[in-house]
């Protein structure tokens, strides 16, 4: 492995070289999961964007096509930004997606597939007499005006939600269709909030008040909560809200749990960004997808020959609270485990630190369950710190600054002498008579290389520690440590790059730097493979 190949991942979805953003109409038909994804054919940073095309059967092997959408027509000049995909009646896909025409105004264009035998669907068609379907009217935004969602059925039309800004209020203008190509803006947004700058790569779907069920798009009814996800680009993070679609006047309006823009909740507290779901009918769930960004400088990317990854595919459901959603990857990807290693009733003292040795722990899937014998030493939330900053908290309390319960966790890709790790760790607090649990994956301790960007990221855990458990997931893929906490209650995507910690010399502990002593109730890491080209 060139030193500059060090970092590449291994099972997470990325191409051979050159740049790559947001995952766009992810789809299933005919037995076949497409994914698109904005994609520079010419080099590492963004620019050039065209739609490339990977088909899977399992959404984990991969077979790289030509790229299905390009600029070719006024109405796609500048640029083929993202968008989503619909299945119409009689099972036939149908694409919108953004275009940028020769004077940068932002359209929504359609696409269909030239020929719906061929089972990979590689060339798709831009009718140019009919597209655009959609411009910016008068009193839009021009300049910001994209990403359009997959369209849902309702009483006669067709809906779909373009993002945009009027000043700085964040816009979800919504249209209807009767035959998906003349689009009419309805008198009001589906939603809107101020102070939250442009709404990129909207995304609005139904989840059932229980289960793990997924619901195709156009789902109503008394069974069903909906999803508003919104990528906030000041901040670069997906937040979305849960609540109630008001059907009779074509509005979303969050509960009273859900905060619109930067204190609302997160699908990721780390690099996570421009996130699309989508319904799969094969296994009635539905799916997540997201882009992990670089955290390295320009020049390092450039030197790479490649920037950015998508995260591994995750099922979304309600959770039985019905404040947030639940996370979790999907279960193709444990076809790729190899080498198990387990540890069982491990107990944890301060200081301690213990390897979990046998798997090649810069590539791994690692799942513990975390015992807490005692609460009693829990200590006091500071009210002075605030509860819809965690990242500030965690850089405060890092995984070395002893706390009563935690911090604990997993060091993932961490050298021998600990020079380098990645910790992932919950820390306790009580505030009153509630327990407040934050988790952390704190990339300041990730890399001896300066200049790179490593944040404190973290998110606290909305859980009751009745069973005095609290289980943590990490995926560790060389660059990438991706953790899902309590279950998935808790999402932290971070990119590392580990100067020591690479290959054969990454190291996997569990750790504990509390007061109280941890139990590993049970660990087991796996080795993962890297996938094969789909067959
Ligand atoms: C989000 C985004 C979208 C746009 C695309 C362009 O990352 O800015 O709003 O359609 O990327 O590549």
């Amino acid at each position: 492995v060139s030193v500059h190949q060090l970092h590449r991942t291994a099972f997470h979805f990325q191409p051979p070289k050159n740049w790559i953003n947001d995952p766009n109409a992810p789809m299933y038909y005919n037995g076949i999961y497409h994914f698109f994804y904005q994609y520079n054919p010419k080099g590492a940073v963004w620019g050039n964007i065209v739609w490339a095309h990977s088909v899977s059967k399992d959404m984990i092997n991969w077979k790289a096509l030509e790229p299905a959408i390009y600029p070719s027509h006024r109405f796609d000049r500048k640029g083929a930004w993202s968008g989503s995909a619909t299945i119409l009646p009689g099972n036939k896909p149908i694409i919108l997606y953004t275009g940028v025409d020769p004077s940068d105004r932002q359209v929504q264009n359609y696409a269909v597939p030239a020929n719906l035998s061929d089972p990979y669907l590689r060339k798709w068609i831009k009718p140019a007499g009919l597209n655009p379907v959609v411009d910016p009217e008068a009193g839009v935004n021009a300049s910001a005006f994209r990403d359009p969602t997959t369209a849902w059925w309702l009483s006669g039309h067709w809906r779909m939600v373009v993002g945009s800004k009027r000043n700085h209020r964040g816009m979800a203008y919504l249209y209807r269709s009767r035959d998906f190509i003349h689009w009419i803006k309805a008198k009001h947004p589906l939603h809107s909030a101020p102070h939250t700058g442009m709404w990129e790569c909207p995304d609005f779907y139904p989840v059932l008040l229980s289960g793990k069920q997924g619901l195709d798009t156009s789902v109503v009814g008394k069974q069903v909560k909906h999803v508003l996800k919104v990528s906030l680009d000041v901040t670069r993070y997906d937040y979305y809200t849960v609540g109630t679609y008001l059907t009779n006047e074509d509005r979303y309006v969050p509960d009273n749990t859900s905060v619109d823009g930067w204190a609302g909740i997160r699908y990721d507290y780390g690099n996570f960004y421009a996130s699309k779901t989508f319904f799969d009918p094969a296994k009635n769930r539905r799916i997540l997808w997201g882009w992990v960004n670089e955290s390295d400088t320009t020049s390092d990317d450039v030197r790479k020959g490649w920037a950015g990854i998508q995260a591994i595919p995750r099922i979304v459901w309600l959770d039985p609270s019905q404040r947030q959603l639940m996370q979790w990857p999907i279960q193709e990807l444990e076809t790729l485990r190899g080498t198990n290693v387990k540890m069982n009733h491990q107990m944890l003292k301060t200081g301690d630190h213990i390897e979990v040795k046998g798997i090649s722990a810069a590539q791994a899937d690692v799942d513990v369950t975390f015992y807490i014998p005692s609460l009693d030493k829990v200590e006091a939330f500071n009210l002075g710190w605030s509860l819809t900053d965690a990242q500030l908290l965690c850089a405060k309390k890092g995984s070395k600054v002893q706390g009563g319960i935690g911090p604990f966790g997993l060091l993932a890709l961490a050298s021998e002498n600990l020079e380098e790790y990645t910790p992932v760790f919950f820390r306790i607090f009580k505030s009153s008579q509630k327990h407040i649990v934050l988790l952390c994956s704190d990339a300041r301790s990730s890399s001896l290389k300066d200049g790179l960007y490593k944040p404190s990221f973290a998110g606290f855990v909305d859980v009751d520690l009745t069973d005095k458990k609290l289980s943590l997931r990490s995926l560790i893929d060389h660059s990438i440590v991706e953790s899902f906490g309590a279950g998935g209650k808790t999402c932290i995507t971070s990119r590392v790059y580990p100067t020591l910690a690479v290959l054969e010399n990454a190291h996997l502990y569990a750790f504990n730097n509390g007061t109280e002593t941890i139990i590993v109730e049970n660990l087991n890491a796996w080795s993962m493979k890297k996938p094969l080209r789909m067959n």
